[in-house]
């Protein structure tokens, strides 16, 4: 399977213009799966409920389109981050979209920082899904610093972690080297560069998108460049969870002794 990411600097309220922006660094690869950045078409210093208001989508807005067209054409699936919104409520969200069309949404379960002032919290849970015969579980940036939530879809069978993000603190691209080992599991990491100073707010986004391997080898870590480019794995190299004749994995857990 050949998966990837797309990272670049989304122009904040610029939607149109993120949608090409896209289109185009995809032009030249022919990936199966590729994942985008947290809030890709929106950008993410939104400054007040409002301004979210006039951005955000339903699951079936302009951008979902956009998607769907851009998986048809390509004939790839692809999952992206979006502001969405429901009749009484905003979420941090991803979908993952097929050329058939959509598979699953996530909505962002930890929410970072002045999020927690604009958006609701997740409530969709861990979900696995399958496309093209492989499980697939998606995370949304701050979800990493919770071991539960990767754990939680390790749990339910789900190969490759789809991790769609706007990283502003140093730590995770090397965290989830520890969490692709302790899970076996395939991580890809779609984070956004650049810098949003909107009303005195700053945001630095650190770049540094990857895909780790199940164990722990980092296949592609970019730096903080504009690019769209993916790896060949076999997914199926996520299914054992045996470390060694004696060890596996999620055979070995005391649940019955981690606190709830
Ligand atoms: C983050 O959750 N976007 C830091």
């Amino acid at each position: 399977m050949k998966i990837g990411f797309v990272q670049f600097n989304p122009a904040f309220g610029d939607k149109a213009k993120n949608c090409r922006t896209v289109k185009r660094l995809l032009a030249h690869i022919n990936a199966d799966v590729i994942l985008l950045p947290e809030l890709f078409n929106t950008g993410y210093a939104f400054l007040d409920k409002k301004e979210l208001a006039d951005l955000a989508e339903p699951t079936t807005g302009e951008t979902s389109a956009f998607i769907n067209r851009l998986a048809k054409e390509k004939g790839c699936a692809i999952a992206y981050g979006f502001a969405e919104k429901t009749a009484d409520s905003y979420y941090n969200s991803m979908a993952f979209i097929a050329p058939s069309g959509t598979i699953s949404t996530y909505r962002k379960s930890h929410l970072f920082f002045e999020e927690k002032y604009l958006f609701d919290k997740g409530n969709t849970g861990f979900h696995v899904f399958e496309y093209d015969s492989v499980k697939f579980g998606m995370l949304i940036c701050w979800d990493w610093i919770y071991p539960e939530a990767m754990r939680t879809l390790a749990l339910k069978g789900a190969q490759i972690i789809l991790h769609a993000a706007n990283l502003v603190t140093p730590y995770c691209p090397d965290a989830m080297i520890t969490r692709a080992i302790e899970n076996r599991v395939f991580i890809v990491t779609a984070d956004r560069t650049g810098d949003e100073i909107r009303d005195g707010k700053s945001y630095h986004f650190i770049g540094m998108s990857q895909v780790v391997e199940p164990g722990g080898n980092i296949r592609m870590r970019v730096a903080d460049e504009t690019v769209a480019n993916y790896v060949e794995i076999d997914p199926n190299a996520a299914l054992h969870k045996d470390m060694n004749q004696h060890n596996d994995l999620f055979l070995d857990r005391r649940a019955e002794l981690y606190f709830k």
